[in-house]
């Protein structure tokens, strides 16, 4: 499927935007400049497919990607970051809304990726977006990106660190995935993560 046919759909700037919900969909999630647009484009081996950028705050809206093509499988959605202290605040507000109201109510969605940098660990933002996805019970992935930039036993400590806290988390997947867009670690067990929420 990663190798066939991905088209961009959409991008939702409001809830009333999205596409109806006719096939599973599987969000990217995470704080700004976390590494969600390079990702997606990693994941689904397209250099340009969501538009990643240096300047945090890039993807601003719920960017859509067909996977499959007639017949359509399933979505992938890049989602803009969260924890962006330096945007004009109503512009975090309405951020946080449209996060907040897809991650909950959105009932095709099948996966939430809650991305995590490899460098920094989970922040209180990660904790309170994981509680909202315990809450709904939308069951999530976390996945450490940037894992390059981190040393293999720094990268190990992190994940230990990250196990023992997603065990308290009801909707947590046990499986962490370390991925890095730059070298390509980690994104074949992250594409078989996809498909089987997909399929699930
Ligand atoms: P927003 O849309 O602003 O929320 O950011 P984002 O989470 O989509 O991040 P984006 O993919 O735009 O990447 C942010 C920066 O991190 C870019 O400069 C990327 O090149 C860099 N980056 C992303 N993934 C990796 C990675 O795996 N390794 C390294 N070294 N850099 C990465
Ligand atoms: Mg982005």
């Amino acid at each position: 499927l990663f190798s066939g046919p991905i088209d961009f759909l959409k991008s939702a700037p409001q809830l009333q935007h999205l596409p109806d919900p006719t096939v599973p969909e599987i969000a990217f999630a995470g704080r700004s400049n976390v590494g969600k647009s390079s990702l997606i484009n990693a994941v689904t081996n397209r250099n340009k497919l969501a538009r990643a950028s240096n300047t945090p705050g890039r993807t601003q809206e719920l960017n859509y990607f067909d996977v499959g093509r007639d017949p359509l499988v399933f979505r992938l959605v890049d989602m803009p970051g969260y924890g962006f202290a330096e945007a004009p605040k109503d512009m975090v507000k309405r951020w946080r809304f449209l996060i907040n109201d897809y991650l909950r109510g959105r009932q095709v969605l099948k996966r939430a990726l809650v991305l995590i940098d490899a460098r920094h660990g989970l922040k209180d933002v990660d904790r309170d977006v994981m509680k909202m996805l315990d809450d709904a019970a939308v069951s999530y992935h976390l996945v450490l990106t940037k894992a390059d930039k981190v040393k293999p036993t720094e990268l190990d400590k992190t994940l230990e660190i990250i196990r023992a806290e997603a065990a308290k988390h009801p909707a947590a997947h046990p499986l962490i995935l370390p991925t890095s867009s730059e070298t390509g670690a980690g994104l074949p067990e992250l594409r078989t993560a996809i498909l089987e929420a997909v399929l699930q």
